[in-house]
C-alpha cells in the first residue's frame, strides 16, 4: 500500500515509479466508480486553492470538477484577482493560502515559483504547468497510452515532435524514464532538452530499462511507435518574435497523414496535450499561421487532427481522472 498523504507533485521525479504507478491504478478506480455511479466522496470539507498565472481550460476544469465530484471546495485565483506577484511575494501568499487552505494548485512560469510556494504552504502544492514540467498532464497521457495499447507502461512506445526544451518534450522524457518505456525525442539540435534533463532520463532509465532517444530526424524517432505526440510550437508566454524562426524549424516535425505513415504502424494514435493549432480556427493560431505563411495547420493538420487515429480527447478526459487521483491520494 502506499500512502501519499501530504505530499506535493511538483514535477514527475517526486513520486517513485511505484507511486506513479499507484496514481494511475487510483485514476482508473475513480474513473470506473464515476462511470457506474458510485464514486465515494473521500475529500468533504476539503478546501483547495487555485492559482492561475496564464490561462488553463482543461487543469483547472479538472481540478474544479475532481473537487466537486469529492466533495470539496475551491477558489479560483486569476493573475489579477490576488496580489501575487504584484503586491505580495510568493512565500508571504503560501504561508497565508497554507493557513487557510488543504492544498494549492499552481500555474506559472518558473519552475522555481512553484517550488517556492510548496516550502512555505506547509499543506500540498501541485504543478499546474509551469515552462519546465507539466507532471498532472503526464498521469493522463500515460493512463490513455495504456488503456489505448492495453499495453503496460514499460511496454510503452512512443515519440514527440517538436520543441523540445519545454514542459511538454521535458515531462514526455523524464516520466517514460520513469515508466521504463520506449521515448523518442525529435526537434531541430537547437531545440531539444537541456543536458541535465538528458542526462537525468538516462540516470532513470539505467534504473528501469527505458529507452531514450533524442534526434532531429523525424523517422527516426517515429519508426515503429504506438503514439505520436506534439504541442504547440509557440508556448505561453513567447514573444511574438519567435513565430517565423520557429515555424520555419519545425515545419519539418508537422504531425500530417504522411508523417503518420512513416510510423510504418497502421493503428498508431495522435496525441496532444491541447490546446492545439490544427486550421486557423482560433485567433492565436490564424495570426501565427498568417504571419508565418503556413496553409494546413501548424504542429498538427487538421486532417490527422480529426482523424480516427486522434485520441486527443480521450486524453482531456484523463485530466479529470488522474487529478482527481492525485487529489485523493494526497488529501484523502
Ligand atoms: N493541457 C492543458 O494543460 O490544457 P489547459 O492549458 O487548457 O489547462
Ligand atoms: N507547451 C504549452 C502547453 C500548454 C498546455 C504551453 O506551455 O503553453
Amino acid at each position: 500500500a502506499f500512502n501519499l498523504r501530504n505530499r506535493h507533485f511538483l514535477k514527475e521525479i517526486d513520486f517513485s515509479p511505484q507511486e506513479l504507478r499507484h496514481l494511475l491504478r487510483l485514476a482508473e478506480a475513480l474513473k470506473l466508480a464515476k462511470y457506474a455511479g458510485t464514486e465515494v466522496k473521500h475529500l468533504e470539507g476539503k478546501e483547495i486553492a487555485l492559482i492561475f498565472e496564464k490561462t488553463s481550460t482543461r487543469t483547472r476544469s479538472a481540478f474544479e470538477v475532481s473537487a466537486f465530484d469529492q466533495g470539496a471546495h475551491v477558489t479560483y485565483l486569476d493573475p489579477s484577482g490576488s496580489q501575487l506577484g504584484h503586491k505580495e511575494s510568493i512565500a508571504d501568499t503560501a504561508a497565508v493560502l497554507g493557513r487557510m487552505y488543504d492544498a494549492i494548485e499552481f500555474r506559472g512560469s518558473a519552475q522555481t515559483d512553484v517550488e517556492e510556494l510548496a516550502a512555505h504552504a506547509g499543506v500540498p502544492v501541485y504543478n499546474g504547468l509551469t515552462n519546465e514540467w507539466h507532471p498532472t498532464q503526464m498521469l493522463a497521457d500515460f493512463l490513455t497510452m495504456h488503456e489505448a495499447s492495453n499495453k503496460p507502461y514499460d511496454g510503452l512506445t512512443y515519440a514527440y515532435l517538436g520543441d523540445c526544451r519545454f514542459n511538454m518534450g521535458r515531462s514526455l522524457l523524464i516520466m517514460g524514464a520513469l515508466m521504463g518505456s520506449d521515448v523518442r525525442l525529435a526537434g531541430p539540435a537547437d531545440l531539444h532538452p537541456p543536458k541535465d534533463v538528458v542526462q537525468l532520463a538516462q540516470e532513470i532509465a539505467g534504473r528501469t530499462g527505458a529507452r531514450i532517444t533524442i534526434t532531429d530526424n523525424p523517422d527516426e524517432a517515429v519508426a515503429g511507435v504506438d503514439f505520436v505526440h506534439t504541442d504547440v510550437w509557440v508556448s505561453m508566454g513567447e514573444a511574438k518574435s519567435v513565430w517565423t524562426d520557429r515555424v520555419r524549424q519545425l515545419t519539418p516535425y508537422q504531425v500530417n497523414s504522411d508523417l503518420l505513415a512513416r510510423t510504418g504502424n497502421p493503428l498508431v494514435k495522435f496525441m496532444h496535450c491541447l490546446p492545439a493549432f490544427h486550421d486557423s480556427n482560433t485567433v492565436v493560431g490564424a495570426e501565427i499561421m498568417e504571419h508565418t505563411g503556413m496553409t494546413s495547420g501548424l504542429e498538427v493538420t487538421g486532417e490527422v487532427f480529426n482523424s480516427p487515429a486522434s485520441i486527443v480527447f480521450d486524453q482531456a478526459e484523463n485530466r479529470l481522472h488522474t487529478i482527481k487521483a492525485v487529489l485523493v491520494a494526497t488529501l484523502g
